[in-house]
């Protein structure tokens, strides 16, 4: 089995990729004007969105990415199939938001887009390879 088929539809994928592209537009980033959109699909089939918030004192902004991951974990959902990241010119997850998407779904299937519906189909293990994570650490 490839990694493109792990067990989504390339349908599902675009269907999240769009939802992505919906959260985008709810972004808050007066200050870089780069606006991101994400969708997290849980194992349990729910979609958590998020976009990225960013403050005047620049460090307490956040990813899209990672609103979304939060959003789920802070309502019980930790088990994740698939994200869906959208910018206007397909830029890739930061470092930040991959080790957070490692803490919980070593696995995930990651799909990069644009707002044109472009698309490239990525795996964690691609983007983090060698990875630090919680069973590193002693008990
Ligand atoms: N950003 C994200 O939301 N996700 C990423 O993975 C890369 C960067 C945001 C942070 C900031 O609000 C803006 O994009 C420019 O860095």
């Amino acid at each position: 089995m490839d990694k493109f088929s792990q067990s989504l539809a390339k349908g599902d994928l675009e269907k999240l990729l769009e939802q992505a592209i919906e959260a985008r537009e709810f972004s808050y980033s007066p200050y870089s004007n780069y606006k991101v959109g994400a969708a997290l699909l849980t194992r349990e089939g729910q979609v958590y969105k998020g976009c990225n918030i960013e403050s005047a004192s620049f460090t307490p902004s956040v990813c899209a990415e990672r609103t979304a991951i939060f959003k789920a974990v802070s309502e019980g959902y930790r088990d994740f199939v698939a994200i869906a990241v959208a910018t206007s010119n397909g830029g890739s997850p930061c470092g930040v938001c991959r080790q957070m998407m490692r803490e919980f779904a070593p696995n995930l299937t990651v799909i990069v887009g644009d707002t044109a519906g472009n698309y490239q189909i990525l795996t964690l293990p691609e983007l983090l390879p060698h990875s630090f994570g919680p069973e590193n650490l002693p008990r």
